[in-house]
This record gives structure tokens, sequence and C-alpha cells, in this order.
């Protein structure tokens, strides 16, 4: 079974990020072969500084592989540092329906932020589609955000197998229904876009104010709760705390008596913990990032090898060659 995600290189990675996409992918990489990759291509289309696109990248190898990404199971690489990718997109452009990108929710959502409407954010999900069937890839975990693009994806590679012969693997999401949305601290989506996010590598004094300025209503103290599974720090600590533990605390603002202001301390001190030895972990890496470079330099190397091959057969396939 091959396993790929990735993630894009745009900013500081939070929780959302953490348990919606990189702990399942990671925890993956003990079950199949597990392709990682850094989308830096993508994040052209909405990032327009070289040098903090390069930064960023290194910081987001630092991140997975303080988060246990194993080099030695998983190939971890940066996504141009296999350009057949983008021959790929090319060729699946042709089929690709101008109304399946125009339904998808990610360009309008990304216009609606304000985003500048350029070709490459319209075409994403197509070079989306690339990255995935490039590598015969047969899972896909991410957060639910990027459903649809998995089903624009094997719409693509049925339309291809369709036109040219049976040619590219139909991969299939794996979305995890317990984290499929992980909330921010107003409620919504947790989102670099929307502000609301937990930075899974933020300092400490950073983490206690977001966590503490989590949203909550205004019940007094001492109210019951019949709603306690549905508050947003409940919901984070099921993510951070031991279940019996996430458990006996929402039993305890369930019941009443049990302060928002107690709850978010507790939550902080979960997470603050969680993250410890990730923290660690970071470090001691960022001590050594020529490591960091040579990981992803092997990564690109095997990555590449596989994506010649599919090239292959899809160009064979199309006439190409
Ligand atoms: P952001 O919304 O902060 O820009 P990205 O779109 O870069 O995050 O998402 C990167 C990965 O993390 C994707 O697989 C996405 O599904 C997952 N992800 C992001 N936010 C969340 C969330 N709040 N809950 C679950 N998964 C998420
Ligand atoms: N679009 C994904 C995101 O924003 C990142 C991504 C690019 C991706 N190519 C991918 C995820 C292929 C999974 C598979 O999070």
């Amino acid at each position: 079974m091959r396993i790929l995600s990735g993630i894009q290189p745009s900013g500081s990675l939070h929780l959302g990020n953490y348990f919606g996409m990189m702990r399942p992918v990671i925890e993956l990489q003990e079950e199949g072969e597990a392709f990682i990759f850094i989308a830096n291509y993508h994040s052209m289309t909405s990032l327009f500084d070289a040098e903090q696109r390069r930064q960023n990248t290194l910081e987001v190898a630092l991140d997975f592989l303080a988060c246990g990404l194993d080099p030695q199971k998983a190939i971890f690489f940066r996504q141009s540092d296999v350009p057949e990718v983008t021959e790929l997109t090319w060729i699946l452009s042709s089929l690709t329906p101008m109304g399946l990108l125009e339904r998808c929710h990610s360009y309008k959502d990304k216009l609606a932020q304000g985003l500048a409407p350029n070709h490459g954010l319209f075409a994403y999900p197509v070079l989306m589609a690339a990255d995935i069937l490039i590598y015969d890839s047969n899972v896909v975990p991410v957060g639910r955000d990027q459903k649809q693009h998995i089903e624009v994806t094997r719409d693509l590679a049925t339309k291809f197998n369709e036109q040219y012969g049976d040619t590219l693997v139909i991969p299939e999401p794996q979305i995890r229904d317990q984290v499929a949305v992980v909330p921010g601290i107003d409620g919504q989506k947790m989102s670099k876009s929307y502000g609301n996010t937990i930075d899974i590598f933020a300092d400490e004094k950073t983490v206690r104010k977001r966590i503490m300025s989590l949203v909550m209503d205004s019940r007094s103290l001492d109210e019951p709760k019949p709603d306690a599974d549905q508050n947003l720090a409940i919901q984070l600590l099921k993510q951070v705390a031991p279940s019996e533990k996430a458990a006996e605390i929402e039993e305890r603002l369930r019941a009443g008596g049990f302060g928002y202001g107690e709850l978010k301390k507790t939550l902080f001190e979960y997470c603050w913990d969680y993250f410890a030895p990730v923290r660690e972990k970071r470090a001691e890496l960022k001590g050594d990032l020529g490591y960091v470079r040579e990981v992803l330099k092997d990564g690109a190397l095997r990555a590449r090898a596989v994506a010649q091959t599919v090239l292959k057969r899809v160009r064979t396939a199309c006439g190409l060659e």
C-alpha cells in the first residue's frame, strides 16, 4: 500500500494540521510505503516571497521530522525536486472540464479570503491530482477540507484511463472522523487564514494566551452543561489528554461547578505537555540543518525514480512516446 500526503509551506503549523494530517500520515508510515512532501509549487499560488518560501520549506521539514516522520520508513521530499509532476499536470489539464474546477470550494474560499484569482489558484486541484497519481498512491490521508480535491483526482484518473487505457491508480481519501475538522479558538475550522490557530511550536506564553482566549458562552460556573461534548475546549482536550482524563473533565463540566477558566488552564497544561517531546526534538534538529537537507535530497531521489516510471507509462499510453 502506498500512502501519500503533502502540505504547503505557507506558515507555522497548527493543531488542525497536526491532528488532521500530520499525525495520521506519520502513523501510516508503519503500515505501508509513505510518501510525504512539501508542496512548494502549490505555495506559489498565494505566497510571492522567495526567501519566505525557502525558509518556510525548511521549517515544515523540521516540523515533520520533529513530529516523528522517520526518513528510514517514509520518503520525505520537496515537491519541486520532482519536476515531472508539472508535466503530468499539463497532461491531466487537457482532460479537466472547466466546470469541475469551477465547483471546487477551496478556490471560492480563497477568493473570498481576498486572494487574487490567478490561474495557478484555479488549476491547483490538477497539480494536486498529478501529485497523487504520479506516485501510484493508494491512500491519501487529509483533513475533510481536502476531500473534494481527492474526488477531482479520482475523476481525472478515471477519465485518463477511459480515454487512454488502464494506466493510473485510483486513490482513496482517508479522513479520520474524530479529527476531520479540528476547531480553532473561535469555533470555526482551525486555519491559518482565519487567524484562529494554536500553533504547535509557539512559545509557552503565546500558547497559553491562545488557549485562554477560546470562545465560551456566558453561562455561570455553577450551571450544569448538558452539551459539554460540544464545548470547544473539551473537543481539543480529547486530542491532547488521555481519553479517561478527557472524559472525566467533560463529566465535571456537564455536572456544573467547573468553570471555563479552570477548563482552559487544564487544556493548556495537557497541550503543552503533549508537545514537549516534539519541541525538544525540533530544537535538536535545528542545530543540524545539514541532516535535514540530506533527508530531503535523499527523499527526492527515491520519489523521482517512482515518478519517472509512472510518467513514462503515461506518456506511452497517451501517445507522447
Ligand atoms: P490551513 O487551513 O491552515 O491553511 P492547510 O490548508 O495548509 O491549512 O492544510 C494542511 C493540511 O492540514 C490538510 O491536509 C488539511 O486537511 C489539514 N487541516 C488543516 N486544518 C485542519 C483542521 N482544522 N482540521 C483538520 N485538518 C486540518
Ligand atoms: N492541497 C493540500 C493542502 O492545502 C496540499 C497538497 C498538495 C496535497 N498536494 C497534495 C495533499 C497531494 C495531499 C495530496 O493541504
